[in-house]
């Protein structure tokens, strides 16, 4: 966060096989899925194969996004949405958990800041995932939007536009 901050982070492209990115995900986080006893779906649509995208920055907000369902998830259903036209990749992350109460949904970006911050909360975390996240795609020229109903699930979906070549 303090490089974010300081303007010290940087952006790394290169050519990334976007479909193996996703697995990689995917495959990182089954175990957390199955944990809290989730299902957990990949949809893939249309989408370009090779991407010049920072594969770190990316693959973190895909592991930051899933792991959040994973987490805030109970015997529920996770879905991974992506695809890209030739200007943009777009990705969304759903989940039919615990949900966010509409006004607290402004906070959750927040450094530190988790909906429930007592000492006695149930989820451990130390709430940066989302401020990260929401830098990284910011860094990027993206954006990162929340819809959420308490008690109905979470959708968090990132924009990001494409270049064509580095
Ligand atoms: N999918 C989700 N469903 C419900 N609440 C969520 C979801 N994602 C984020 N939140 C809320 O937003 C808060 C901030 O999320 P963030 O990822 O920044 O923190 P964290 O997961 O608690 O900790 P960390 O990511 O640093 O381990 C969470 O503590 C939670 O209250
Ligand atoms: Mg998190």
């Amino acid at each position: 966060m303090s490089k974010i901050e300081a303007g010290r982070m940087d952006l790394y492209l290169k050519a990334v096989n976007i479909k193996n990115l996703v697995h990689e995900a995917i495959d990182t986080v089954q175990p957390m899925a199955k944990t809290n006893n989730n299902e957990l779906k990949v949809s893939m649509g249309a989408l370009t194969s090779i991407l010049y995208i920072d594969r770190q920055k990316v693959l973190q907000i895909f592991l930051n996004l899933l792991s959040n369902a994973c987490k805030f998830t109970e015997n529920g259903l996770i879905t991974f949405n992506i695809h890209s036209d030739k200007n943009f990749l777009y990705y969304s992350v759903s989940d039919t958990g615990v949900g966010i109460a509409k006004e607290k949904l402004g906070y959750i970006f927040e450094q530190f800041t988790q909906v429930d911050g007592s000492q006695t909360r149930q989820f451990e975390g130390t709430g940066l995932g989302m401020a990260i996240t929401q830098n990284f795609c910011q860094l990027m020229g993206g954006t990162l939007t929340v819809e959420s109903e308490l008690g109905f699930g979470s959708v968090f979906t990132v924009k990001q536009p494409l270049q064509h070549d580095i």
